[in-house]
């Protein structure tokens, strides 16, 4: 099978594995499960914290309000289409309420995310928001400190910045930032 049609299939494999998990509390309160989605070719994989309420509805990553801002910044900046980019989340399932995940449903779901990213082969990994940037770069330091640089130094570059739901709230001195960590990750994921 050629490495593309192989590589679909596995994704296709771990969303339905992750359909069937029951390994946290999570999957009794979704509505859909959210596996992400995308190029499963991708040189940049973005990772949110965990699905809200319209990709609960959907089945579909940042589709809501945060999805919004990403696609803004996304097009603004045009070196990546949304499509040529594999979208994710930390968990897998919409927390109650929007809540931050706790613990251990991060934990039972690191694997997909792993089994997700072993697959695809990033260049780059963009972390949004510190659940994010904590769970991939196994560091606790707030995402002030960890955002705007390469944290891992290895294939894949691990940039953090701020979830989309803060931009939102913070308005354009934030947006900006994101912006500059957007290409950071799009130039090292291209290459530049
Ligand atoms: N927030 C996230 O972290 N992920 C989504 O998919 C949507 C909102």
């Amino acid at each position: 099978m050629p490495d593309d049609l192989s590589k679909a299939h596995r994704i296709e494999q771990i969303a339905s594995t992750i359909a069937a998990c029951r390994s946290c509390q999570l999957c009794e309160s979704r509505k859909n499960p959210v596996p992400g989605d995308g190029d499963c070719n991708a040189k940049l994989v973005i990772v949110g914290e965990g699905p809200g309420a319209w990709e609960d509805e959907q089945g579909k990553p940042f589709v809501g309000r945060s999805g919004k801002l990403l696609d803004q910044i996304i097009e603004k900046h045009g070196e990546l289409k949304r499509s040529e980019i594999f979208i994710t989340n930390v968990v897998k399932c919409r927390p109650p309420g929007n809540r931050t995940p706790l613990p251990d449903e991060i934990k039972m779901c690191k694997d997909h995310l792993v089994a997700q990213l072993n697959t695809i082969r990033p260049r780059a990994i963009l972390c949004m928001g510190s659940t994010a940037a904590q769970t991939l770069s196994g560091q606790t330091a707030s995402l002030t400190r960890l955002r705007g640089r390469n944290l891992s130094g290895l294939n894949p570059a691990i940039i953090a910045t701020f979830h989309p739901s803060y931009g939102l709230r913070m308005g354009e001195s934030v947006v900006k930032l994101m912006e500059s960590d957007f290409v950071l990750a799009c130039s090292i994921a291209l290459g530049a």
